[in-house]
């Protein structure tokens, strides 16, 4: 069980969604007095493969990397494989038990994080897919099926964290993207459904927060980050995470 503490300079994980990795490492540079802990997902990774990973752990920095595997079971593993002795600190996956059991056999060090369902998922996309239930229904039902198979963690909405942290007990990490300053509706015209603040989310038993556009589309990305990390102290519990 993590009964450490965790910083606030992780609290927050910035998405590095951008196109370029001298972009990326202007961001990281204009960030990293606050912030030590980065996301690098499918936009920078294609730019970059592990460039800008290892530049960021050489830094002393954290990374989620955020590819969000998802094959048979033996790509998957290999895929693991190929990351786990790298420095990253999280690894994304999809999918259904062989994948996850896969992923699980190659982790090494590495802690995974089981996407439980896209928080640009609504309920809407939901009934359109023919799907019956809520959107919380499968999000828990596949953490727990996660957790089960050796998950270190998932990546779910603050809309659904409290439940995940009461339920399913202190050891699953929870990691929290669809971040907006200010959020209680869904009106933030992006893609992004499923949304709440970094302190609602904290304070609800998310670990960590992901968060891109609002700091890496901000004209300054530290006063949101301030604010933010403001928001994380007063509201986020002072538990033993
Ligand atoms: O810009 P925004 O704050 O919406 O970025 C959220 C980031 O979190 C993106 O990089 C996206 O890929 C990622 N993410 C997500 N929902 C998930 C998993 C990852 O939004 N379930």
């Amino acid at each position: 069980m993590n009964t450490t503490s965790i910083a606030l300079s992780e609290r927050i994980i910035v998405a590095l969604d951008v196109d370029t990795p001298e972009q990326a490492k202007a961001l990281v540079k204009k960030c990293e007095s606050h912030v030590s802990f980065y996301k690098v997902g499918l936009q920078l990774f294609m730019a970059s493969w592990f460039e800008t990973v290892d530049w960021l752990i050489d830094r002393g920095h954290k990374v989620m990397l955020d590819l969000k595997f998802f094959d048979i079971p033996e790509t998957v593993k290999q895929a693991v494989e190929q990351v786990n002795s790298r420095g990253v600190t999280f690894a994304t996956i999809h999918g259904n038990d062989p994948i996850i059991r896969a992923a699980v056999s190659a982790r090494g060090d590495l802690q995974l994080l089981a996407v439980t369902v896209l928080t640009s998922f609504g309920e809407e996309d939901m009934r359109a897919m023919g799907m019956t239930g809520t959107v919380a229904d499968l999000v828990y039902f596949r953490a727990k099926r996660a957790l089960e198979l050796g998950c270190d963690g998932v990546v779910s909405s603050g809309l659904e964290a409290e439940k995940l942290r009461r339920d399913l007990g202190e050891k699953l990490l929870i990691v929290t993207p669809g971040i907006r300053p200010g959020a209680n509706t869904c009106d933030q015209g992006d893609d992004q459904q499923r949304i709440v603040t970094a302190g609602r989310a904290i304070a609800g038993g998310a670990d960590h927060v992901v968060v891109g556009r609002p700091i890496t589309r901000a004209i300054d990305p530290i006063k949101v980050i301030e604010q933010m990390q403001s928001d994380i102290s007063c509201l986020g519990r002072q538990g033993n995470r």
